[in-house]
């Protein structure tokens, strides 16, 4: 491995000498990403300019309240940071009001349940085993023990949210809070539809696009703003910043949120992260970032039509967005065992539930697979057809460690035509 190169990336030489276990950590995980493909649909890889605020001494300043109205003194600077987070947060997402604090997306959806509801009152978001996230109500997350957690799912048939079954069971369940938004859902969802439900049934909407928030950045996917409430996302995944979270909604409500981050769920701010924040969102403003985003969303339209080429029954049919599901029982294997064999050519994915999947959420019957980083590669439609050709090899061929080490060998090959890329 190129030393300085490895240096560069991790500022280790400092590190190397005063903890040299954890600058061997870091540089083998530099080596895992330079040398895998990372197809989580949940991951991406920041910037060099990312990175570079994110490990910055921001990290020593503690900064409780906000910009202009501290605990501390010495906030000059961090306040500076701050608010060039929020305007830039607000510009890129038209949206009113916006808190960069939330320290990742799970505690950004809590801070909007802390702020607007009590504990015992009723919500109403998608089943996790239909690609819904924890955060929306499930019995083993705060947001389903507090709260009187119900959920809707998708349609057998079509493998896609029925709204009319939506609104039928909101107006049954007359929730205090709607939740869209989905972790593992490769169709648009219509927020404008959840906007309609949720006022007739006198619900607040809450949508998190943790997932899309790139695409909706971009104007690839139809923004919630103009109708939700409250927008949560995830700074980390197709928004390509560094790991933390947002709060977006209307100013009538900004006390409420902003009281409910802090003091309400947290303490100080992660002031380096926040600065990271204002980064990415500065390079999300980028003409160049709209063209990074057609492109994931065309490579996964790539991969989910190579992938049905090869025979794989993909959920719903295919994807509107950056990420394909595939129902892998006509194969003969799980979604672990397809995780493990993709873990041994170095292609790295996650298993994951299917709706109405019959094996239990540790085994699943799917595999999820995105194209965020390998898109942050520079890898277009020719890459993502040798790599659906590579995952269907690897499957087939699963116990056949020659062929597989040959599939090893391609990956690797495509990993250093396609380098990690800095700034
Ligand atoms: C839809 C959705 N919301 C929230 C989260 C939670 O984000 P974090 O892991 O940053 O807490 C995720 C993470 O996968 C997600 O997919």
């Amino acid at each position: 491995m190129n030393q300085k190169l490895v240096a560069d990336q991790v500022g280790a030489d400092c590190l190397r000498q005063s903890d040299p276990e954890i600058a061997e950590i870091i540089e083998a995980e530099l080596d895992r990403q330079r040398n895998h493909l990372e197809m989580i649909a949940s991951e991406n890889i920041a910037s060099k300019a990312v990175l570079e605020a994110q490990g910055s001494v921001l990290t020593n300043k503690y900064a409780e309240g906000y910009p202009g109205a501290r605990y501390y003194g010495g906030c000059l600077q961090v306040d500076r940071a701050e608010e060039l987070a929020c305007s830039r947060a607000k510009k890129l997402f038209g949206a009113e009001h916006v808190n960069v604090q939330p320290h990742a997306g799970a505690p950004a959806n809590l801070a909007v349940y802390f702020a607007m509801l009590k504990p015992g009152d009723r919500i109403l978001g998608m089943d996790l085993a239909h690609g819904g996230h924890l955060t929306h109500g499930s019995r083993v997350n705060l947001s389903g023990t507090y709260y009187k957690a119900f959920s809707y799912g998708v349609d057998r048939q079509t493998e896609r949210i029925d709204l009319e079954e939506v609104r039928r069971q909101a107006l049954a369940i007359r929730p205090k809070m709607i939740v869209a938004g989905a972790s593992a859902y490769p169709r648009r969802i219509d927020f404008a539809a959840f906007g309609d439900i949720a006022r007739e049934c006198g619900a607040h909407l809450m949508v998190d696009i943790a997932h899309i928030a790139g695409l909706v950045a971009a104007g690839l996917h139809p923004s919630p703003v103009p109708c939700a409430d409250f927008v949560t996302t995830t700074t980390h995944k197709t928004l390509r910043g560094p790991r933390g979270g947002m709060i977006l909604c209307r100013s009538k409500y900004a006390r409420r949120i902003d009281k409910a981050v802090f003091p309400g769920l947290q303490g100080g701010p992660l002031m380096h992260v926040i600065a990271a924040k204002a980064v990415a969102l500065k390079e999300a403003l980028q003409p160049t970032f709209k063209l990074y985003q057609e492109r994931v969303k065309e490579n996964a339209a790539v991969l989910a039509g190579a992938l049905q080429d090869y025979g794989f029954r993909l959920v719903a049919g295919g994807t509107d967005n950056h990420l394909v599901l595939i129902d892998l029982r006509s194969r003969g294997i799980t979604g672990m065992e397809a995780e493990q064999v993709l873990g041994r050519v170095n292609i790295t994915a996650n298993k994951n539930a299917i709706p109405f999947d019959p094996e239990s959420p540790k085994i699943t019957s799917g595999l999820r697979l995105g194209t965020p980083a390998i898109t942050s590669r520079g890898m277009g439609a020719d890459q993502v057809h040798e790599i659906a050709m590579l995952i269907q090899e690897a499957l087939r061929y699963r116990d056949n460690p020659g062929r597989l080490s040959r599939i090893k060998e391609q990956v690797a090959n495509l990993c250093r035509r396609y380098p990690l890329r800095g700034c």
